[in-house]
């Protein structure tokens, strides 16, 4: 069986056909790649910047990785040398060439089409306003949704391979169905985001079902990257970054200080409300932190403050042992052993999904035990849970992280 997935792309253009913007100023940019072959993860990572008008700014830029099973190489993704990057660059946000950003801050987006696979309008809205919100919180901006109808500044899409004006156009490229590419977004004001409708989008972290047999990706992690980019931000040099070219396949999916840095220097980090200087004497920095850091910066000195985590980690269930393995080793968990002589059954899961098969090479399911080979399609968390009718005897749950 050949398989293809894949993780996260995405690119900007910098018009559309009913924005004003000067034409011949196009910015296209390509994310992080991630291909599956034959079930062995070869993760390719593809950053592009095009300017095909005034081609003096181009630059491309491509990185191959494999962390998967032991010396699998990456054939027919072969880097370029990466460009030349100044100095000062070194582990920073980046911003567009052009500066582009946004002239206001209460922005609209409307929704255009829902995706088809997993999950379903209303969660698709939640994704989607929980990704903005990750923005509005640490920024100036207010995002609101306004009917598919209206006119908007944002406009978001989950669309097939052919969509929009790929076909034609030189600066925005066509999908590439299930995996690969999960998403492109452009450049202000362009304002459009599309995502990859082949893929299979959840609200929860980015993992590979068996059950499925598909990667199941996380929309807010890549919707929130997206929303960089339809602000202005381009990739981050800064491993910590949301904006980092690898945010999608390092989890990376919290805004950090980097990525407020990259906010500040395109839009100011000042007050907005006049207010704020007496709000700060009464000591709201402190006990309005939230309100504080995006209506009053400035006032609250908040411009170079470390930012607090805008998502709260998920505690991993009770008796759950986090293991970090080398990737390629044989992993055995072991459960009903001490409660065999009391004739349970015993059941495994994956990431709360039950598992019914063996995938020889991959997995093995046993009764009192399975093994796993290490690998990022099995990074996950396994959980056994011995039953006797409907009476559950124990249960325990390991969490896997391959070693890089
Ligand atoms: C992305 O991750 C891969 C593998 O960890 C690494 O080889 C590559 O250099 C990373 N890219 C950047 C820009 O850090
Ligand atoms: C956003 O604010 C600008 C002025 O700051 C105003 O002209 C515009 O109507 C507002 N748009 C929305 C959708 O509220
Ligand atoms: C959408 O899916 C979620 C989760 O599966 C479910 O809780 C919710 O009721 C669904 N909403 C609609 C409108 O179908
Ligand atoms: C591609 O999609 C466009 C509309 O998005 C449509 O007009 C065109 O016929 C399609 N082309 C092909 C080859 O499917
Ligand atoms: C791991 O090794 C055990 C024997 O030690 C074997 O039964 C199992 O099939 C192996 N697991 C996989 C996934 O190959």
């Amino acid at each position: 069986m050949d398989q293809m997935e894949g993780l996260s792309a995405d690119s900007i253009k910098g018009s559309r056909s009913s924005d004003e913007e000067k034409c011949g100023r196009y910015n296209k940019y390509i994310v992080g790649f991630l291909y599956i072959l034959y079930f062995f993860p070869l993760m390719a990572l593809l950053a592009t910047l095009k300017d095909p008008v005034g081609a003096a700014a181009q630059k491309s830029q491509e990185d191959v990785i494999s962390p998967g099973l032991g010396g699998v190489s990456a054939p027919a993704l072969q880097a370029p040398a990466l460009p030349h990057l100044p100095r000062t660059r070194r582990k920073r946000y980046t911003l567009t060439p052009g500066q582009l950003k946004w002239d206001h801050f209460n922005l609209t987006y409307r929704i255009v089409s829902f995706p088809r696979n997993l999950i379903n309008e209303s969660d698709t809205r939640k994704g989607l306003a929980a990704a903005f919100r990750m923005w509005s919180n640490v920024s100036p901006f207010n995002f609101k949704e306004v009917p598919p109808n209206s006119a908007s500044d944002l406009e978001i899409g989950f669309y097939s391979i052919n969509h929009t004006d790929c076909l034609e156009s030189l600066i925005h490229h066509c999908f590439d169905g299930t995996t690969g590419e999960l998403a492109h977004a452009f450049f202000p004001k362009n304002g459009e985001i599309h995502f990859d409708d082949h893929e299979y989008w959840i609200l929860g972290n980015t993992r590979f079902s068996w059950k499925k047999g598909v990667w199941l990706t996380d929309l807010v992690h890549v919707a929130a990257h997206e929303i960089g980019h339809a602000l202005g931000l381009m990739h981050s040099l800064n491993s910590n970054a949301l904006m980092h070219i690898n945010a999608t396949l390092t989890g990376k999916k919290t805004i950090s200080q980097d990525d407020i840095w990259g906010i500040h220097r395109l839009y100011g980090c000042t007050d907005r409300l006049f207010v704020c200087p007496s709000w700060a004497r009464k000591g709201f920095c402190e006990t309005r932190r939230k309100l504080m850091k995006k209506h009053c910066p400035s006032s609250c000195d908040f411009c170079y403050e470390f930012p607090f985590p805008t998502v709260v980690p998920t505690p991993p269930p009770l008796r759950t042992k986090t293991k970090i393995v080398p990737e390629g080793r044989n992993v055995t968990f072991r459960c009903g052993q001490k409660i065999i002589h009391k004739k349970g059954k015993v059941y495994w899961y994956k990431d709360k999904e039950l598992l019914e098969y063996s995938y020889p090479g991959y997995l093995a399911l046993n009764d009192d035990h399975m093994s796993i080979i290490a690998n990022a399609i099995n990074e996950g968390t396994y959980t056994c849970i011995v039953k006797k009718r409907q009476r559950i005897l124990t249960t325990y749950s390991w969490r896997i992280r391959v070693k890089n």
